[in-house]
């Protein structure tokens, strides 16, 4: 693969396969237990197929839409995730450029290696996801500052009561290099990942609340002005639940296959959660998305954006701020490539009725 022009999100991945040191390769790339979720996510895409239409008169295509009000180039948000700084020395500084450069919002990570008040400024429209720490003080110091700092919605990840076991960074006795740390903390508690001759470094870091209620959820709307968006729902009654107990938002995701394996692929889950909440918030959908089709087929089935983790890392790694805004123009030309081959020009066109199962047609 040439690293300097990979032709898709999976050429990208071998090329920051070839960059990045194995550890941390590992840990972008790992899911939990025997990673059959991890792989359902991409298996559940090719699932689905397209009907396109033909004679349309489509012309230019236009991705364009919002997200919570958002305005936003192209209906594809990046996802939190930990530790930018893992593959490349600019981190979360260089993910939120790219991201600001290509119209899309940005989700900052509690887990960021850079602190809040270094990325924000870097990004455009950006959300900030929360871990409810076991220190409520702290819980409230994060909300406040990324509020302050200017974020426009407040991406709850539920998920993670505990971390889940990831066998390749058990295997790696994962840790972070020198330089590299939980950037918005001050305190060592907070701050650091210590080393685990035994494991997973991730597996002592315990400030995450491992007790979690949809009070908490009533409780973080109540302390925020920000909308609140749990991420990491894939029951439909969740959903439900979720909207009663204040959710604007739904981020339909198994956490990219790292925490309970043999969840349900968050593309299976999208449909009965979209039926659930039948329009009463937007839906973002999260986990395996690697091609501008995956994005049509998972605004057909109930979508209003999708977010993207891993490929992040991988734009990163490949080649900084400007490798990332590549990827992201990639993935955006090959939107509007299977927009138009469908028969469509805007991705507000896109219903239920694009996509079915693999499979003959029915009569
Ligand atoms: C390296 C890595 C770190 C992550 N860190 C976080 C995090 O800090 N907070 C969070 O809510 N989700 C985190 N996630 C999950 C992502 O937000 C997202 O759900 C997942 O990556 C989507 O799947 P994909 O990688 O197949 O696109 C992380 C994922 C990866 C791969």
């Amino acid at each position: 693969v040439n690293a300097e022009a990979p032709l898709n999100l999976a050429e990208y991945e071998a090329a920051a396969a070839a960059l990045v040191p194995k550890a941390a390769f590992d840990y972008v790339a790992g899911g939990a237990g025997d990673e059959v979720t991890l792989r359902e996510n991409r298996a559940a895409f090719d699932r689905w197929r397209v009907l396109p239409r033909v004679l349309t008169g489509a012309g230019e295509p236009r991705l364009a839409t919002s997200v919570l009000g958002t305005e936003a180039s192209m209906p594809v948000l990046v996802a939190p995730s930990a530790f930018h700084k893992l593959v490349h020395p600019d981190g979360e500084l260089a993910s939120a450029g790219a991201a600001r450069r290509a119209g899309i919002v940005y989700t900052m990570s509690t887990a960021a290696s850079y602190p809040i008040e270094a990325v924000a400024p870097r990004a455009g429209a950006w959300w900030f996801q929360l871990y409810v720490y076991r220190d409520r003080a702290i819980t409230r110091e994060l909300v406040a500052r990324a509020e302050a700092a200017g974020a426009s919605a407040l991406v709850v990840t539920v998920d993670t009561p505990i971390v889940g076991r990831r066998e390749a960074d058990e295997r790696n006795r994962f840790s972070l290099p020198f330089g590299v740390t939980f950037a918005n903390f001050d305190r060592p508690e907070q701050r650091e990942m210590p080393a685990n001759a035994e494991g997973s470094g991730l597996a002592t870091y315990v400030q995450f609340e491992s007790v979690l209620r949809w009070s908490d959820l009533d409780w973080l709307a109540s302390i925020t002005r920000l909308p609140v968006v749990p991420k990491g729902i894939l029951a439909p009654d969740d959903a439900r639940l979720a909207l009663e107990h204040g959710a604007r938002g739904i981020v339909v995701s198994n956490h990219g296959g790292r925490q309970l394996d043999s969840a349900v692929a968050a593309l299976d889950a999208l449909p009965a959660i979209a039926a659930a909440v039948d329009g009463r918030c937007e839906l973002l959908l999260d986990g395996g998305v690697r091609r501008g089709v995956d994005v049509l087929k998972a605004l057909a089935l109930g979508a209003r954006a999708v977010t993207i983790g891993r490929p992040i890392h991988w734009g990163l790694a490949v080649g900084g701020e400007d490798g990332l805004v590549r990827l992201l123009e990639l993935l955006r030309a090959e939107i509007a490539l299977a927009l138009q081959l469908s028969g469509l020009d805007d991705v507000a066109q896109v219903t239920r009725s694009l996509v079915l199962p693999t499979g003959p047609l029915s009569a």
